[in-house]
């Protein structure tokens, strides 16, 4: 049966690694997380981002450098949760990149293979190195992948970012099916454009209140996504009171997909 748990303490006890952590959308779900209980692993490639936010909670946040297109950094990670906290019980793959909005005949072999490399091989590594380390324990776990809304409504101009987030969608759902059995949960979020420095790369246009007035003309709730929306989503999947969401895709849109 699924807990009633205590606001405040909703992931108390479970250990947390959260990829990309040192800005957006990972900062604020390492933050929401460790104001609920857990302790969180915060990981970056940038060093300085993952260390400030990680400073603004030092009871529950580290930080620890990775890039996760490396296989050994995972490994490194996946120790320091068990040497560190004793245990491990969530992972959120959210770091990602994209290249600037742009034709595919504009689009560079290098850009394809870093959007590939980071958004899809990372969580291809860090699948297997959690999945090891799970069924080891064996008291199951959640893993929540962060996709985009262009898996599901590809548009033009971002061609081969939102393939890549099709597979990260793709990718969950097998995963879901696969080791649902030992009771890991397998979830994506998708969200929609968010505010923050990457409004011109997502759109290809520059950040101007007119261009956002556009973009936002066609959300039914009249906004762009906030990284706390993407944050409470992850806290649900992530604790028992999305004990039984497995494979499941939660788009975080203000109905735009609609
Ligand atoms: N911002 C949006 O509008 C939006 C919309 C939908 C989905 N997303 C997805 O949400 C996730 C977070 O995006 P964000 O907007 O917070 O972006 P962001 O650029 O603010 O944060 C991403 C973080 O990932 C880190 N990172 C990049 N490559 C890495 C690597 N190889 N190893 C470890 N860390 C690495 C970066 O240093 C950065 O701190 C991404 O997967 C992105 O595709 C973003």
């Amino acid at each position: 049966m699924t807990r009633q748990l205590t606001p405040g303490a909703r992931l108390q006890g479970k250990v947390a690694i959260v990829t990309g952590g040192g800005s957006g959308f990972g900062a604020a779900i390492a933050r929401r997380f460790g104001e609920e209980g857990a302790k969180v692993i915060i990981t970056d490639i940038n060093a300085e981002g993952g260390q400030k936010v990680a400073a603004q909670n030092p009871e529950s946040l580290v930080f620890q450098q990775m890039d996760v297109t490396k296989a050994e950094d995972w490994t490194t990670v996946m120790d320091l949760a068990f040497s560190k906290f004793g245990r491990l019980d969530i992972l959120v793959n959210n770091a990602g990149i994209t290249y600037r909005n742009k034709p595919t005949a504009e689009v560079t072999e290098e850009e394809w293979e870093r959007v590939f490399n980071v958004n899809v091989k990372g969580i291809f590594l860090g699948s297997q190195a959690l999945v090891t380390r799970l069924m080891e324990q064996g008291q199951g776990g959640s893993m929540i992948n962060i996709s985009s809304t262009g898996a599901s409504r590809p548009r033009p101009g971002l061609v081969w970012y939102n393939a890549s987030k099709g597979a990260v969608s793709n990718a969950t759902k097998g995963l879901a099916a696969e080791y649902g059995p030992h009771n890991i949960r397998v979830n994506t979020v998708s969200p929609l454009l968010s505010g923050t420095g990457l409004f011109s790369m997502f759109t290809g246009m520059p950040d101007t209140p007119e261009n956002r007035e556009k973009f936002i003309g066609n959300v039914p709730l009249g906004r762009l996504t906030d990284p706390d929306d993407v944050a409470n989503m992850c806290l649900y999947l992530a604790s028992d009171e999305g004990s039984f969401i497995n494979g499941a895709e939660m788009i975080v849109d203000g109905g735009k997909c609609i």
